[in-house]
């Protein structure tokens, strides 16, 4: 059985490689993002192993279909990218990888909270220029600061448990309140609430209808002064040309992006010989409380190794019939 995975890196092959493979499974690791340009290199592969900034709108998945793929097989937790309807009409079957790591998303915006609010990032630069210098440089202590977890999953969830560690007082908001959660003593409230109440709100909801720009111009109205925003849930949770103005006037303090609406365009690239043609990302690279990686939440050693095994074993269920993580339209 062909398998084609789009969008690999060495990091990929190198997973992928080091898990045992299924007897008679063929892999190709492409480095091609998927799209309607380069959906032909799918011909005759039986599996399509796609990312999350793979097109698998419905052109593509026709094609892919009238080439002879049957199974789609993500290999990423969320599936928002994916059309369900086309891929349901088309009898293509859609699978993914629930759960690998949700301790690699979570200590990332753990991360991305403490180099913000020490301004690591601003340090690390200042010392190797011979500057030792402080000033510009106060952060505050996380114990007794109240923390807003939009979405209470498997990510949202272990990020609530270390934000509890840190002696944090937790706020959360999800339609699904979750018991684990709650034994932290954290408050469900309504949205709102939570942006009125938390210093910091990290995302951890899936991208819907329901939560497209679910933080924009108001909802930063409703969130304290120079309160800080983390998001490694999706670029799309969030108005990006909004956090421009709440960053310009303060009332967003500080900013810790993993994902962005526009990232198909630009992430996993090496783009720094060329000018960067995204005007609201580059005026966002310009603040100084701002940090932005580019969609590295997931990548650890453990969260590789889980991707890798789970995707091939899905592959090897659906040929066998028994079809196991699939995503229902
Ligand atoms: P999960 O399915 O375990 O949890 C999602 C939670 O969000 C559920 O409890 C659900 O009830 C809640 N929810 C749904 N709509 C909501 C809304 N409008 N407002 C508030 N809560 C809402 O998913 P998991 O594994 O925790 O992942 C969460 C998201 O994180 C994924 O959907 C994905 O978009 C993102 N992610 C990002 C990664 C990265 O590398 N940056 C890697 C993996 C996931």
């Amino acid at each position: 059985m062909r398998v084609i995975l789009f969008s690999s890196q060495a990091y990929d092959r190198e997973s992928f490689l080091g898990e045992p493979l299924p007897p008679g499974l063929e892999l190709q690791f492409q480095p091609a993002r998927l799209n309607l340009d380069t959906v032909a290199l799918a011909e005759h592969h039986d599996v399509v192993c796609a990312f999350i900034n793979d097109d698998l709108s419905a052109p593509v998945l026709e094609q892919l279909a009238a080439g002879g793929t049957r199974l789609i097989a993500l290999r990423s937790a969320g599936y928002n990218h994916v059309d369900l309807p086309a891929a349901q009409r088309l009898g293509l079957t859609i699978v993914r990888v629930p759960a690998y790591s949700p301790h690699a998303v979570a200590e990332h915006a753990v991360a991305l909270i403490l180099a913000l609010n020490r301004r690591l990032h601003r340090a690390y630069n200042r010392t190797r220029d011979g500057d030792f210098s402080l000033h510009g440089l106060t952060g505050f202590d996380l114990v007794g600061k109240t923390v807003g977890v939009v979405g209470t999953g498997q990510i949202g969830a272990t990020f609530a448990k270390i934000m509890a560690g840190f002696g944090c007082r937790l706020l959360a908001y999800d339609p699904f309140p979750n018991p684990q959660v709650q034994a932290l003593s954290a408050d469900y409230v309504s949205l709102p609430e939570l942006l009125a109440q938390a210093q910091i709100i990290s995302l951890h909801c899936p991208l819907t209808a329901d939560s497209k720009h679910l933080i924009n111009a108001r909802s930063l109205a409703q969130m304290q002064p120079g309160a800080m925003l983390i998001n490694t849930g999706r670029g799309g949770l969030v108005e990006t040309p909004a956090l421009i103005e709440a960053l310009k006037d303060g009332q967003l303090g500080y900013l810790g992006l993993d994902v962005y609406e526009e990232e198909a365009q630009l992430f996993f690239e090496d783009r720094s010989d060329l000018p960067l043609q995204d005007d609201v990302l580059a005026r966002l690279l310009t603040f100084p409380n701002v940090i932005i990686t580019a969609h590295q939440a997931f990548l650890t050693r453990e969260a590789l190794a889980a991707i890798a095994g789970t995707t091939l074993s899905n592959i090897a269920a659906w040929a066998e019939g028994q079809t196991q993580n699939r995503v229902e339209g």
